[in-house]
């Protein structure tokens, strides 16, 4: 799918007008094109609590999942970013800061196109050797599997008493 980038620029642009940043001055806006042809936006907001403040990349992934993809037979989560546009106030790009970088890698992957000031850019490029979710499965699995076979065996003894206790109750209502 080809990119309409001036399209997804002003998309980027009309959602910095609309951002919530009265404490460090910076609107910015971003706007990404969906696998399946839509263009979804996001905006920054402050907080008189400066550490809440939410990128604009942020409001753009949470918005990704609100709406859900187009097609309703198609799974909820798989509709994937393909390329995006992060703009200032002025809408000239602004490159993404490295938690919105990590946040759009799981969200697009990284092949996923970000506009930059010299053209677009493959994610891969501006976030080299990044944790991802193949890091998280390959550690969490080893411990998941001994969690899981902890609880089995639980589980199981706490089976085998309850049917002793059964067992235990019928015999005396037998007597
Ligand atoms: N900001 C974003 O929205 N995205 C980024 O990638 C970088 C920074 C916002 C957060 C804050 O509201 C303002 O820019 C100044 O850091």
């Amino acid at each position: 799918m080809s990119t309409d980038w001036p399209a997804l620029r002003a998309a980027a642009t009309a959602a910095a007008d609309r951002a919530y940043a009265p404490y460090s001055g910076l609107r910015v806006g971003a706007a990404g094109l969906t696998d399946d042809g839509r263009i979804i936006v996001g905006a920054n907001v402050e907080n008189a609590s400066f550490g809440l403040t939410l990128c604009a990349e942020c409001g753009l992934v949470s918005a990704l999942h609100g709406a859900g993809p187009a097609d309703p037979s198609v799974q909820a989560g798989a509709t994937e970013l393909v390329a995006v546009a992060v703009v200032a106030g002025d809408g000239d790009p602004l490159l993404p800061c490295g938690r919105c970088r990590q946040l759009l890698l799981e969200a697009g992957g990284g092949s996923l196109l970000v506009d930059t000031a010299d053209g677009p850019v493959e994610l891969k490029v501006l976030l080299p050797a990044a944790f991802t979710t193949t890091d998280l499965a390959e550690r969490r699995d080893q411990e998941t599997s001994h969690d899981q076979e902890t609880t089995r065996e639980q589980e199981t003894t706490r089976e085998q008493e309850t049917t002793r206790e059964q067992e235990t109750t019928r015999e005396r209502g037998a007597q």
